[in-house]
């Protein structure tokens, strides 16, 4: 298993992880449409991926990245020319035969059958629900998997306004709940950015709310062990138990990214410093080089600066500040804060969005918030705190 800490893990370099992998199977196959929910940087896009590489039989999936797209109109036309490229419409003749007497501005009809141009004006969102009630369900399941789709919202919504982003949902929504589409047709939507907090926001929960939610959590310790053992295949030493231990210990947040940064972190300081074995002291020198690389973790704090403005950014910034210096803090001083930054009526929703994108959790005691990962948590101290 080679190192990668960049790209979403494909293949051979992607960790197998049953339950998740079983879990969506079971949504899948019965009939769900899926939010993936999981904090930045825990593995949603490498297991879509997983699952279009590794279809079960009469299952097709597609996957598209919104990120880009910034209006209704566009983010459908992107999706119907992606279905169009699937096995079940290219060879269905009753399909292409309407599509070219309906739409005469239709583009492309070749080996990658056809696809509708930039110019086109059309209503795509009626257009595909053409398509997808129209595919032959002998071909099976279409899975349509967005990737960064509550970016696509947010684009939306800062270009045309909530009312606009509204609609977009709406739309959406009206695809799922259309018994011809959701008999062969199923969405899985995932991004970086948490879709139940924007929706929340917008005060439109129930557009999303027939969503079966797939959580990812980090790798239990067990895994996290055989994570770290595959991927010292590909270097050129080892580690004994103790020491992967004492590597695990610092990561505490298991995901798979920060196990595969401290790997090679470890495999640089090896080949840079000519070590004979690595010791305890070396990996805290790795750690101390992860931080010094802001790309890593500088969208936490950008990502607070672009969505919240005034006192709620300042809120935030403060309790995430004061949970870096102290490790922990308490509800009744949180409320404290909230009186400062005079936001009482919204400061539980700011904690709350804090926890579901990942930042922080109060998952041993109700009452006292932590932040998930230590390395997070020593970035902040070091880099926005002081
Ligand atoms: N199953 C896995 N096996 C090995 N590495 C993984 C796995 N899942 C995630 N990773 C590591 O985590 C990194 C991020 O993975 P991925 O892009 O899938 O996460 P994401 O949740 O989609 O991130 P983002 O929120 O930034 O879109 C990968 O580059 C890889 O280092
Ligand atoms: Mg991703």
């Amino acid at each position: 298993m080679d190192i990668n800490t960049g790209a979403p893990a494909r293949g051979e370099n992607f960790y197998f992880r049953k339950n998740i992998i079983s879990k969506a199977w079971d949504l899948i196959e019965s009939g769900n449409h899926i939010l993936i929910a999981a904090p930045r940087r825990v593995g949603k896009t490498s297991v879509m991926y997983y699952l279009k590489d590794n279809p079960k039989k009469n299952f097709d999936f597609l996957f598209l990245d919104t990120e880009s797209i910034n209006n209704e109109n566009e983010f459908f036309r992107r999706v119907v020319n992606k279905v169009l490229k699937t096995p079940a419409i290219k060879s269905s003749q009753k399909i292409l035969t309407s599509l070219q007497k309906h739409m005469p501005s239709i583009k492309k009809i070749g080996k990658d059958g056809v696809e509708f141009g930039v110019k086109d004006d059309l209503d795509y969102f009626e257009v595909l629900k053409k398509i997808l009630k129209s595919i032959d369900t002998e071909y099976g399941k279409t899975i349509i998997m967005l990737d960064e789709f509550p970016q696509t919202l947010e684009n939306i919504n800062a270009d045309e306004g909530e009312q606009a982003g509204k609609h977009f949902l709406h739309s959406n929504r009206e695809l799922r709940q259309d018994d011809e589409v959701s008999s062969h047709v199923q969405f899985i939507y995932t991004g970086s950015i948490g879709l139940e907090n924007i929706v929340g926001k917008m005060n439109a929960p129930k557009t999303i709310n027939d969503l079966s939610r797939l959580v990812i959590p980090p790798l239990k310790p067990a895994e996290a062990k055989d994570l770290v053992i595959r991927l010292l295949q590909n270097v050129p030493f080892d580690l004994s138990d103790p020491l992967i231990e004492y590597i695990l210990e610092k990561i505490e947040w298991l995901i798979p990214f920060y196990i595969q940064l401290a790997i090679e972190g470890l495999k640089d300081l090896y080949r840079d410093e000519d070590l004979e074995n690595i010791t305890e002291s070396y990996i805290d020198r790795t750690f101390e080089d992860m931080l010094a690389q802001r790309n890593h973790f500088e969208h936490w704090h950008s990502r607070l600066r672009t969505t919240l403005k005034g006192d709620e950014y300042n809120f935030s910034k403060q309790l995430l500040n004061i949970i870096s210096e102290n490790g922990t803090i308490q509800s009744a001083e949180i409320y404290n804060i909230a009186v400062k930054y005079k936001v009482e009526d919204t400061f539980k929703d700011l904690v709350g969005a804090l926890v579901y994108d990942g930042y922080i959790n109060n998952s041993d005691d109700k009452k006292m918030y932590r932040f998930n990962s230590p390395i997070l948590r020593m970035w902040w101290r070091q880099n926005v705190a002081s």
